[in-house]
């Protein structure tokens, strides 16, 4: 095996996505493109991976932080262009270079890697990835000569009408040999009707200095998808999300209703657990086995462990323990650590708590910043008041704790182990342990008292 680099091209505006966000930071399945085309090439044996960068620079660099080296292309001036930054990083090395655009987040490790293969038995100078497409519009075209042998790839605004008709078309992915790569970029030209450099053209110039081409033929276009548009950008999440579907069904979660069903590439879901429709489960979150998820149900970045439901509830950025049960309509906010066995019932909004085993806000609560103990029971309809109009305060309810139903715990306050707090409270107090705290007026019964008002005949 010989030393392999890859080069991704980043640098494009991409101007028919018509948006403020740059082409290649646009997610798919959550993730910006570009970072599903470096997460591929990074399982590959890859030596050096440099990134051309241009329209938002600094921000490809925030997402890709330091999973790669930067080339950086001040003018857009084409694909071969593009490929020519890199040459300091790489000039004079012996080996394959992959070259990948950034927008194509769906070609996989494994086509990457027979790709490289195929490059590598042949001892080709090139390599192309083609696929055919039955709507091959906006892509370059390849042009087959005798044998069948590829002679040079026609992008579409300059291909002849006879040419259109051809459905091979380039990918946008290559190999080729490192040193015969950075000699021929050196004589493209931009005599095309956009007026660029095109990395294409670099086949056809080494073909004609005699060397070998080849091409790999993709039997999958889906899998090559450029996306230029948000119409691609759709077709593109639409097939990844079902790619992603499969991997998780096929690895034992009962998927309900996959084409209502949005998991984020990154996400992790055990055996037998089962996804009710309309659910999304997003970002980096990882969820055990057995557990019941939805309808209805967004999860993102969040921590579960295993037999826990979650039915019609939004949970977002927290840990979730083993056999908790959440919702129906619950909102679990940021940074809440739920423990096992934990039950937060209807309409209860839970924010940055922690809540001990066994414990249980059951109906139409408010829990934020607090620490709850074990086996605490909230009644319905109890409340934390965290602030004040300027800062929040903590609200801590030891273990074993009562509090009756409509309470309001005005914090900073603090609930001592297994005391009762009388339905109807308004605690701005700590209550020690084991006591009963009633904290309203004492209820008054005026005997008769209705016969006596004016209005009443
Ligand atoms: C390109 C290919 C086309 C192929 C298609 C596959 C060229 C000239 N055409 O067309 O043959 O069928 O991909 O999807 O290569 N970029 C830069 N700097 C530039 C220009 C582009 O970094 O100066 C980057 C873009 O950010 C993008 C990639 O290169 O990630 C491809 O550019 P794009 O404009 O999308 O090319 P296509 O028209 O799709
Ligand atoms: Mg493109």
């Amino acid at each position: 095996m010989s030393n392999r680099y890859a080069i991704i091209l980043a640098a494009g505006q991409g101007t028919r996505m018509k948006s403020k966000l740059y082409k290649v930071l646009h997610p798919v399945c959550g993730k910006p493109m570009v970072q599903h085309v470096i997460d591929h090439v990074n399982q590959l044996q890859i030596e050096d991976i440099v990134t051309v960068i241009g329209h938002g620079a600094e921000k490809v660099q925030e997402q890709l932080g330091d999973l790669c080296k930067y080339a950086l292309q001040d003018q857009q001036l084409g694909t071969a262009h593009a490929v020519m930054q890199a040459e300091s990083a790489l000039s004079g090395k012996s080996g394959t270079t992959l070259v990948i655009c950034g927008d194509t987040p769906l070609i996989k490790a494994e086509t990457m890697e027979e790709l490289i293969a195929l490059h590598e038995r042949s001892q080709a100078k090139a390599t192309i990835l083609t696929a055919y497409a039955d709507n091959p519009t906006g892509y370059g075209r390849v042009l087959r000569g005798e044998g069948g042998l590829v002679e040079k790839i026609v992008e579409h605004k300059d291909a002849s009408d006879e040419e259109r008709y051809v459905k091979e078309i380039n990918t946008g992915t290559y190999c080729f040999d490192n040193q015969a790569l950075f000699s021929a970029l050196k004589k493209v030209s931009n005599e095309n009707v956009q007026g660029e450099y095109y990395l294409p053209d670099v086949i056809e110039i080494l073909k004609q200095e005699g060397e070998t081409v080849t091409a790999f033929q993709s039997n999958d276009f889906e899998e090559t998808l450029g996306v230029n548009d948000r119409v691609a950008l759709s077709q593109a999440e639409q097939i990844l999300r079902k790619r992603i579907n499969e991997l998780h069904m096929r690895n034992g979660v009962t998927i309900i209703d996959p084409l209502t069903t949005f998991i984020e590439a990154d996400v992790q879901i055990g055996q037998d657990t089962i996804i009710n429709p309309g659910s999304s489960i997003k970002g980096n979150s990882v969820i055990g086995q057995d557990c019941l998820i939805g309808p209805n149900t967004e999860i993102s970045n969040c921590e579960i462990g295993d037999g826990t439901e979650i039915f019609q509830s939004v949970v977002h950025e927290s840990m979730i323990g083993s056999a908790v049960k959440i919702g129906p309509f619950a909102h679990v906010r940021p940074n809440s650590d739920i423990h096992d066995s934990v039950k937060i019932g209807n309409f209860v909004e839970i924010k940055k708590a922690v809540f001990g085993k066994g414990s249980k806000a059951s109906h139409l609560s408010y829990i934020g910043d607090a620490e709850v103990g074990e086996n605490v029971n909230i009644g319905c309809g109890s409340i934390t008041v965290n602030y004040d109009g300027k800062n929040k305060y903590l609200t801590k309810i030891e273990d074993n704790v009562f509090i009756g139903c409509n309470s309001n715990l005005v914090a900073p306050v603090t609930i001592g182990e297994g005391a009762y707090v009388a339905a109807g409270s308004t605690i701005t107090q700590n209550v020690p342990q084991e006591a009963l705290s009633v904290a309203r007026a004492r209820q008054v019964n005026k005997e008769d008292y209705v016969k006596k008002l004016k209005f009443n005949k």
